[in-house]
């Protein structure tokens, strides 16, 4: 299954996206967390990406496709990825629809994820990661399963804050996502590919909405199921 999860800063998407992950068996691709990863390496493009990404700017889109480009050709998104934070803009889209036809491919659902500002505002508020691995926390809705210590990764004292994750820029954020991202949801809706999410709502229960749309059944990840039917 090939899917995009579209939705403001805060909307769910990465989380929603490690649940997919393990349910469909397929790989997740969050440009948020690539971009991320280039900066703290210090190469060429994370010192090109750094700045706009201070500042809540989208990074230009160049930059997005040729790295989505080659991160799409790579073979563990043979059977299918999970797109989160891509694409952001009129171009990103035309170019993965591009992209995607010269490989044989198309896209199964954009899932559009709909919540509150205000949400979205106290969601990105109590929002913190681990500087190690980009695990990502929330001070009520999502604490690591011992206090101070990463779920994921296991190393303590390294929760910080996202450096993009204060007020002002989450206004430059979201004006970026009214201006330039939500444009983009009726180009997939002419394409019969969009489905809308009630995002406000349980993490599980969101999980539940989003399986719902795609068809597919909540009783077991992609594994359990292929381990059953053997
Ligand atoms: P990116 O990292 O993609 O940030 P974003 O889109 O702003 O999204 P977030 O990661 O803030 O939110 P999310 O929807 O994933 O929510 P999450 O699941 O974490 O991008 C960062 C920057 O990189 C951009 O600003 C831009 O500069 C650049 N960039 C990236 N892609 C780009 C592109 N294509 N083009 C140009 N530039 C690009 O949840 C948030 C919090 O809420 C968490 O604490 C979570 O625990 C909690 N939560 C989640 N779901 C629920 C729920 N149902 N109920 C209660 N709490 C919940």
């Amino acid at each position: 299954m090939r899917l995009i999860l579209l939705g403001p800063p805060g909307a769910g998407k990465g989380t929603q996206s490690e649940f997919l992950v393990k349910h469909l068996g397929i790989v997740q691709i969050a440009t948020g967390d690539m971009l991320r990863a280039h900066v703290k390496a210090g190469d060429e493009i994370g010192q090109k990406a750094k700045g706009f990404m201070d500042q809540g700017k989208l990074v230009p889109d160049e930059i997005l496709i040729d790295m989505i480009a080659r991160r799409i050709s790579q073979p563990d998104c043979k059977n299918g990825f999970i797109l989160d934070g891509f694409p952001r803009t009129e171009p990103q889209a035309e170019a993965l629809e591009n992209m995607l036809q010269e490989k044989g491919m198309k896209l199964d659902a954009v899932v559009r994820l709909v919540v509150d500002e205000k949400a979205l505002v106290d969601r990105i508020a109590g929002r913190f990661v681990c500087g190690d691995c980009g695990a990502s926390y929330h001070e009520s809705n999502k604490k690591p399963k011992v206090e101070g210590t990463c779920d994921r990764c296991g190393k303590t004292g390294t929760f910080k804050h996202r450096s993009d994750d204060d007020p002002e820029k989450l206004k430059t954020r979201l004006i970026a996502y009214h201006n330039d991202t939500a444009p983009i949801v009726p180009f997939y809706k002419e394409r019969g590919l969009l489905k809308e999410v009630d995002g406000m709502a349980s993490m599980d229960e969101v999980k539940e909405r989003i399986l719902g749309v795609l068809g597919e059944d909540s009783g077991g990840s992609a594994v359990k199921k292929r381990f059953l039917s053997l």
